[in-house]
């Protein structure tokens, strides 16, 4: 297990986009889809004080987030990353796209880059994400990469697993 944090900050190189750390100046385009304990920023300000805490979380070796970033334009165009199980081995995915970059792969990509990440350099044994029965772009998103769904949650929620 190589857990976080690392020595530099890893960015990933994918075909269109890469994987690499949100910086202040990324954080004004970010509001809509900053979250931090299943809230929503609304400010600038508030989508800034959940970053820092995002970074603490990475410091302390219990998430890794990064920003999905267009090649073409060093844009944001969405996040992902691992937020909980660490510390046990597994990691729980979750991410999300501003709403003008969804419907063209971008997600499809930033999420092989994170899986194969997970596996192969933290050592994860399982990866998981949950997301709400009614959440069919999310469910055909895990399916694609070749997630199952495991079980069947509280509050219509759904658990995928990564097949093995
Ligand atoms: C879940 C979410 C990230 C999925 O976004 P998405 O845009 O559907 O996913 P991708 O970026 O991988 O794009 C795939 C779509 O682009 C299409 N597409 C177009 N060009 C493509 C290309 N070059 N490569 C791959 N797919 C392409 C695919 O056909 C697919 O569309 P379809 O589902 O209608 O078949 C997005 O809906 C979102 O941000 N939701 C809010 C947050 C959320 O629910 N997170 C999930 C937590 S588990």
């Amino acid at each position: 297990m190589k857990l976080p944090p690392y020595n530099i900050f890893p960015n990933i190189t994918g075909d269109k986009i890469y994987l690499r750390q949100i910086l202040i100046s990324d954080i004004k385009d970010l509001v809509e889809i900053s979250f931090y304990d299943a809230v929503q920023a609304t400010t600038v300000k508030q989508a800034t004080v959940m970053q820092v805490k995002i970074n603490q979380d990475y410091i302390d070796g219990n998430s890794i987030h990064w920003g999905i970033a267009d090649q073409l334009t060093n844009k944001i165009v969405g996040t992902c990353g691992y937020y909980r199980g660490l510390d046990k081995g597994e990691g729980e995915l979750g991410c999300v796209l501003l709403p003008p970059y969804r419907g063209q792969g971008y997600m499809t990509s930033a999420m092989a880059l994170a899986i194969e990440f997970g596996l192969n350099t933290i050592g994860l044994k399982r990866i998981w994400a949950a997301t709400s029965q009614q959440n069919k772009e999310a469910i055909k998103l895990l399916e694609r990469l070749n997630f199952i769904k495991i079980a069947d949650l509280d509050d219509n929620e759904v658990e995928y697993e990564l097949k093995k």
